[in-house]
């Protein structure tokens, strides 16, 4: 084990050395079975024939990078394909989460400015909100422990409660750009935004020429049983951000723009060297492809209704299970021990699951994953909990 790296995780002691289907092996060929997904990126599980050809495709092009001052069609052809597929009419590509939710918030800005001059810049997230490490967006995420040590941070941007009365408090026509939510909070605990709520932002957004922008990063592209989770409520947003799993674990985001928000934005006024880049792109074509497969995406709801189910009887059975919440493949279980032990016990009987906060465990098994894995898993997780 290296002293090298930067101790910004606490990693798991195991080496990962191989993965294939649904599974990880370590270094001592102990198998793992997968309920993380590489924190919900690995939607179509390890080793994948797909996604291995198109990685090999890509690269035989030569074509790896060009940089975004030339064109090249794999990054066209997923635009075109994300804006027939939503509510937007533009796309731009980056290379993380953190990087898409930065972009999204300086296209509200630049918009917000063009129609309400400086003053209009304010972007407001939700408590609970997660929306990255970067300087922007941990001032629009709600944990203490991540913000605290890095004051002062970007300003403008603020956190409000869950609550249509006090966002009707403070949202306003003058002041505010943009309101950011998760439809399903991941790291804020699997907390699934109500569909009320989310109507209801939606009206109050547009009520007051303020923009909403919905960050799909974890629970968008499948994961909740519909291709984006925006589907589910109703609405469109005014911009819609995604990342984790849309290039089949090499990185890329997005963000997705509607035209009258796309019109505010010059040449000059954002950027990235490596964002839509040929090979990730190619990829990430073939991912789409694969992940708006209609039986894929019945496999997630029919198989997350079975997860919910299990899971529900698995807390009316356990003292130590205080509450599930979740939707498809994207579940959240609140324990009474600390998170961080369950998940530790699951990994020595070869689980692998994430936390969410001190006591909530996540789960997010690829989204191929079948019925007889889930219930291994489930199984697993019942032992770890105790
Ligand atoms: C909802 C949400 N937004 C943003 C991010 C940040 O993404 P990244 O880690 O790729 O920067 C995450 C990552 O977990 C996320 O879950």
């Amino acid at each position: 084990m290296t002293d090298s790296l930067l101790g910004t995780y606490r990693r798991a002691p195991m080496e990962l050395v191989r993965a294939e289907g649904v599974r990880l092996y370590d270094a001592d060929g102990k198998a793992y079975l997968d309920f993380a997904s590489g924190i919900a990126v690995n939607a179509l599980g390890y080793n994948d024939a797909g996604v291995n050809a198109a990685i090999a495709e890509a690269a035989a092009t030569g074509l790896i990078h060009t940089s975004n001052l030339f064109r090249t069609a794999p990054g066209e052809q997923l635009a075109d394909k994300l804006v027939a597929a939503s509510f937007a009419d533009k796309v731009f590509f980056c290379n993380s989460g953190a990087e898409a939710n930065e972009g999204a918030f300086k296209f509200a800005r630049r918009w917000a400015r063009n129609v309400g001059g400086p003053a209009k810049h304010e972007i407001i997230s939700l408590r609970g909100a997660f929306h990255g490490r970067l300087f922007g967006t941990v001032a629009a995420t709600d944990r203490p422990q991540y913000r605290n040590h890095f004051r002062p941070l970007a300003g403008g941007i603020h956190i409000h409660e869950r609550s249509i009365d006090e966002l009707s408090r403070v949202i306003s026509d003058e002041q505010t750009a943009a309101v950011i939510a998760e439809p399903i909070q991941g790291e804020g605990g699997v907390r699934v935004l109500d569909a009320g709520f989310v109507r209801e932002l939606r009206a109050l957004t547009a009520e007051r020429n303020v923009l909403l922008i919905l960050d799909e990063i974890q629970c968008g592209y499948g994961r909740t049983g519909s291709f984006f989770a925006y589907e589910q409520y109703g609405i469109t947003p005014d911009l819609l951000t995604m990342a984790k799993p849309m290039a089949g674990g090499l990185p890329m985001g997005a963000v997705l723009l509607t035209q009258r928000v796309a019109e505010a934005v010059q040449p000059g006024d954002h950027g990235t060297t490596f964002g839509g880049g040929p090979l990730v792109a190619h990829v990430a074509n073939h991912v789409f492809d694969r992940l708006r497969d209609p039986a894929l995406l019945a496999h997630v709801r029919r198989e997350g209704e079975w997860l919910g189910d299990q899971l529900l009887a698995l807390s009316a059975r356990s003292a130590k299970v205080r509450a599930i919440r979740g939707r498809g493949f994207m579940w959240g279980v609140d324990v009474t021990d600390p998170a961080k032990d369950v998940v530790a016990r699951a990994l020595s009987q070869g689980l692998i699951l994430v936390g969410a906060g001190d006591h909530t465990l996540r789960l997010l098994p690829p989204l191929v994953m079948e019925r007889r894995d889930l219930a291994q898993g489930l199984n697993a997780l019942e032992a770890a909990i105790g």
